[in-house]
């Protein structure tokens, strides 16, 4: 699926990109990815995909520290 069009940025590819421990907020996806927001149409798509992948982040990080594996 394409979430931004004036990019022609794939989902696939910006959760790769958000996956990553760096990846602050939504500017850091589209620098990654090597453009920039121009309509700002994916913008709150794109702060969904940077939130999911914080949040996953940190379960993986709160899991570890209660099984020890930290
Ligand atoms: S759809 Fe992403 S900047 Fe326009």
């Amino acid at each position: 699926m394409i979430v931004c069009l004036c990019n022609a940025l794939r989902e696939r590819e910006c959760r790769e990109v958000a996956a990553q421990p760096g990846t602050r907020g939504p500017g850091c996806v589209y620098r990654q990815l090597g453009c920039r927001v121009r309509c700002g149409a994916c913008v709150s798509t794109m702060c969904e995909i940077v939130e999911h992948a914080r949040a996953t982040r940190e379960a993986v990080h709160q899991s570890r520290l209660v099984t020890g594996d930290a």
